[in-house]
């Protein structure tokens, strides 16, 4: 599939066991050169050896950077790291930079992708399922500051992203399962049907059909807005409570996706207290959402939660976009006063 931004024509590949066509791809976007993989220390041993082999193969030369895992790398000092790397090794426009990994190598290789000799083509290689139906499509990359999340950034659309969906196959429970809360807010915003298969099935059985409908719907929705000023905020369902959480936590307490996961439900039944949300809605979501070991409950009194949400940095003269269900696959942009919010949030 093709997604069309005014910035760039991005191609978005998805299927079994097409890694191996990473050199082929790399060598249709630079004839001649260098390629900078863009790794971490627990996929390197994993995959490094055969997308390097598959770039050689077609005649380019890779050059390995890892990337010690884990979301405390990413920020700038790894960035700097990595500018230093490309520089020592001549890399130049002409030359291409792969990010192989979960989200956090893809946000890391985004960024200087986006930012070395003022931007340098990219390919996305998403190794995990978050990655693989959110972070790697749709150019959000970044990296964080001590003062909190990706705050330094851009939009910078890759060229190519390669989702190989053999890939899950041999990832833990856990963190397929962290993955599957981006999977489910796609049914709640979006795709009814969708939500409706994960009820019914176990979705390793239809990974790849599963991962082509949520990309599918990022496709769409960032070709309508790159810049996340309407349609593309619906991605954040979930993710308003689900970032206080993380941020009360430090970070630390929660996974992203049980953060979201949590966030969901919470949103849920706040539409349902507005009368946006059909009653019941959030007792669905949170059935389906128990399925993958998930906790549903706010894990912090949701005082601590309206405190960090102040500080998000959506938020705007006290108000901010809320993502509310109109159904189970239909989603809505609530703008909603910080004291509305507060009116409407249960412990
Ligand atoms: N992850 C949400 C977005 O790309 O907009």
């Amino acid at each position: 599939m093709e997604l069309v931004t005014k910035s760039k024509t991005s191609v978005i590949d998805i299927g079994e066991a097409i890694l191996d066509n990473a050199g082929h791809i790399c060598k249709s976007l630079i004839k001649s050169g260098k390629v900078a993989v863009i790794t971490d220390s627990n996929v390197a041993p994993l995959y490094a050896v055969r997308v390097c082999g598959s770039i050689k193969k077609a005649g380019l030369c890779p050059a390995l950077f890892i990337i010690p895992a884990g979301e405390e790398y990413k920020n700038l000092n790894t960035v700097s790291e990595i500018y230093n790397f490309l520089a020592e090794n001549l890399f130049t426009r002409s030359d291409l930079l792969l990010a192989l990994g979960g989200g956090v190598t893809g946000d890391i290789a985004g960024f200087v992708s986006a930012t070395y000799l003022r931007g340098i083509n990219s390919v996305q290689v998403p190794t995990t399922l978050v990655a693989q139906v959110d972070s790697s499509v749709g150019g959000k990359c970044g990296v964080d500051l001590p003062a909190g999340k990706n705050l330094i950034g851009a939009f910078n659309q890759p060229d190519y992203v390669i989702i190989d969906t053999s890939l899950l196959k041999t990832l833990p429970d856990n963190i397929f399962n962290d993955g599957m809360a981006e999977v489910v807010k796609y049914g709640c915003i979006f795709d009814k049907d969708l939500f409706e298969l994960l009820e019914a099935n176990n979705p390793r059985d239809f990974i790849t059909e599963i991962v082509k409908t949520c990309v599918g719907h990022k496709a769409d929705v960032v070709k309508k807005d790159e810049r996340d000023t309407g349609e593309r905020m619906k991605l954040n369902f979930g993710h308003t409570v689900g970032h206080a959480i993380e941020k009360a936590g430090n970070y630390t307490s929660h996974t992203h996706g049980q953060a979201v996961a949590a966030g969901m439900v919470y949103e849920a039944r706040i539409g349902e207290i507005l009368g946006i949300t059909p009653k019941g809605t959030s007792e669905r979501i949170t059935a389906l959402i128990k399925r993958f070991g998930f906790e549903t409950r706010l894990p912090c009194p949701a005082g601590e939660v309206l405190d960090a949400i102040k500080a998000d940095k959506k938020i705007l003269d006290g108000r901010l976009n809320l993502i509310l269900l109109r159904d189970i696959g239909a989603s809505v942009i609530h703008p909603i006063t910080l004291r509305e919010l507060k009116s409407v949030m249960v412990v």
